[in-house]
Formats: C-alpha cells, sequence, structure tokens
C-alpha cells in the first residue's frame, strides 16, 4: 500500500462525526450530508475525516447509501475521505421508546465482525492509501495527508452483558492497542504530526443531562453504558508518544478540550446536536506546521429565522443557508443522542 505525502499548504481537513444515516426513516439527514460534503468539494477542503456512527442502525441498505453520497460528490477516494467505525455502525440503536427493552438481546444477537466486514465492503475504497499493522484487522490504520499522520482507531467494544450490555461502550483491544503503541513509536511518524481518529470520547464533561422524558428513560440506561475503558492508559500512550490532536465524537455536543495536554476536538454534533449544543463540524488548518481548529456551524431553523450567533473565533459559512434545506426535528426518537 502506498502513502500520500501530499503537501498543500495550507492543508484542510474537515471533522464530521455521528452522521446516523438512515435513508428510511431520516432522508432529511441525507439532504445535510449532502449539503456539508457540497460545501467541503466548493470549498476544495482537502480531506474528509468521519469519525463513526456513519449509519443509524448498521444496516446494509445505510452503508450502501453512505457510498452512493460519497459517489456523488466524487468522495470515495481514499486521498480525500478517511473514516473508522461508531458503535451505531456495528450495533445500531434502540430507534423509538419501545425499542429500549429488546435492545440488549438484539446487540446479543449481532454479529460483530460481519458488520465490520459490511463497513469496510462499502467503505474500501477509502482504505486503499492506508498502511495496516495486523494481519487480520483493519485498525489501527495510518495515513499521511498534507504531511500530517492520521492514525485511525476502532473503539467499539465487543457486546458483554454487564461491561457492554447495549453497544455504546468503547474499548480498544489488546491487540489493536499493541499495535497502536508499535506504530506510535515507530520511525513512520518520526517528527510527524499525529492525529488520532476514535469515536468514543475522553472527558465526562461533556456529557449533559438535559433531555425530554423519553430521551431521560434511554439516559439512565446509558449514563453507565457510555464509557471508552482503559482510556487513561490510551492517554498515557497519547501523551507519551506526542500525539498531536484527538478527533472523535459519540456523545452529540459539539466542542474542544484538553487533556494531558492533547487537544481533543468533538464533532459529534455535526447532524443531530444535543440540547445546547450548537449543529457544527470542525475545519482543521494545517499551515507551516502548526494545526488551528475552528468551528463550522451549521444554522438550525431557529437560529436561521433569528439571524446567525457566531461565537467568536466560529466560522460561520457564508451563504450556507442557501445551500441546507431545514428540516423540522423529528421529536418521538430516541436517536437524539442515541
Ligand atoms: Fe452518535
Ligand atoms: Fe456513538
Amino acid at each position: 500500500m502506498g502513502i500520500i505525502m501530499a503537501m498543500k499548504t495550507p492543508f484542510t481537513i474537515a471533522h464530521l462525526s455521528d452522521l446516523h444515516l438512515s435513508p428510511a426513516f431520516y432522508p432529511e439527514r441525507s439532504m445535510r450530508f449532502r449539503s456539508i460534503l457540497s460545501f467541503c468539494v466548493e470549498r476544495e477542503v482537502d480531506h474528509i475525516i468521519i469519525t463513526g456512527d456513519i449509519t443509524n442502525q448498521a444496516k446494509e441498505e445505510e452503508f450502501r447509501h453512505f457510498r452512493e453520497i460519497l459517489i456523488e460528490h466524487s468522495l470515495l477516494d481514499s486521498s480525500k475521505v478517511s473514516v473508522i467505525t461508531g458503535n451505531h455502525d456495528i450495533f445500531g440503536g434502540p430507534h423509538f421508546a419501545e425499542d429500549v427493552l429488546n435492545f440488549p438481546s438484539l446487540c446479543r444477537s449481532t454479529d460483530y465482525r460481519q458488520k465490520l466486514e459490511l463497513f469496510y465492503h462499502y467503505t474500501k475504497e477509502t482504505f486503499s492509501t492506508a498502511e495496516f499493522f495486523s494481519t487480520n484487522s483493519l485498525f489501527p490504520y495510518l495515513k499521511v495527508i498534507g504531511g500530517i499522520a492520521v492514525v485511525g482507531l476502532n473503539s467499539v467494544a465487543e457486546w458483554h452483558v454487564l461491561k457492554n450490555p447495549i453497544g455504546s461502550n468503547g474499548r480498544i483491544s489488546s491487540g489493536q492497542f499493541d499495535c497502536l503503541r508499535t506504530l506510535l513509536k515507530s520511525r513512520i511518524l518520526h517528527k510527524k504530526k499525529i492525529l488520532i481518529a476514535i469515536h468514543h470520547h475522553f472527558s465526562i464533561s461533556e456529557l449533559h443531562s438535559e433531555a425530554t422524558s423519553l430521551e431521560r428513560v434511554w439516559q439512565a440506561i446509558e449514563s453507565t453504558t457510555l464509557k471508552l475503558r482503559k482510556k487513561k492508559r490510551l492517554l498515557r500512550l497519547f501523551s507519551k508518544e506526542n500525539v498531536t490532536k484527538v478527533l472523535h465524537g459519540h456523545v452529540h455536543t459539539h466542542g474542544t478540550y484538553t487533556k494531558n495536554g492533547i487537544e481533543f476536538i468533538n464533532a459529534g454534533a455535526t447532524m443531530i446536536p444535543a440540547k445546547n449544543s450548537p449543529q457544527a463540524f470542525h475545519m482543521i488548518t494545517v499551515r507551516d506546521g502548526n494545526i488551528e481548529t475552528e468551528s463550522v456551524t451549521i444554522p438550525s431553523e431557529t437560529k436561521s429565522r433569528r439571524k446567525n450567533i457566531i461565537t467568536e473565533g466560529h466560522v460561520h459559512i457564508t451563504g450556507f443557508h442557501g445551500i441546507l434545506p431545514v428540516y423540522p426535528r423529528r421529536t418521538h426518537s430516541l436517536g437524539r443522542k442515541y
């Protein structure tokens, strides 16, 4: 496999996450995704990283739909797009309130490896320039883009009756961790800025408690089932090996935070923002060895009616109103966060 050595300056990377595509139930998400991709193409964004929960229910038609949208935008290309798995790409999620009770048994019967193969089958072109470090796993993988090393991880834990009953907890397997440690120490990454792409979050403060009544039912369950296990050992490794930034999603809020001197970038609110979170994604600019992160806010119906309120330091997409269609939010689903 070859490595891309593009050195364009500045080099821009859009960081999206948690698309939760579901053409059968939420076609508006597909429209928004198309609009975001059109924006990226028009702005000549150099690369797009999507940190998991690409699909809502891990159904074959959802993976196929994602692939078709990439093809529509000429983005089914390893030099242009990098993807990793989220828990919804393996286990899906409860769609309605009545699904909650049945969901653990659905997760238990999920064939984890078969879902990973499905994920790869519909995204394989985005891996064609990646380097792999395991004979039996896609993860970790490495791409060098714009002089930056992007390391993709799979943080979706396998089902366990106690440790992962509803599939939403995260864990980097021992085999993957060993490969990652070897990779981060290797000469391949010598003096390179390293971006880690992982689905699960590292800060509990990213969680928030506001919710409607139906959401509260689900949040009560997931409050103990939304964790990245053994994250301290990952953090120590990232810190020791000078990881520059960690890109993630999973929690549907937008923002950045710092841990162990590393900036964590959460694009979880790209599609379904939690309450009090803007709908936004990130734009990462690599310029002269420096990496800057900015927010790109997607106006919601309410916000667009009351004019744009842009947080200082954030970037507003000029003319995005003309690009993005506005749809009313659905309220019957528990899928706002999960
Ligand atoms: Fe998600
Ligand atoms: Fe997730």
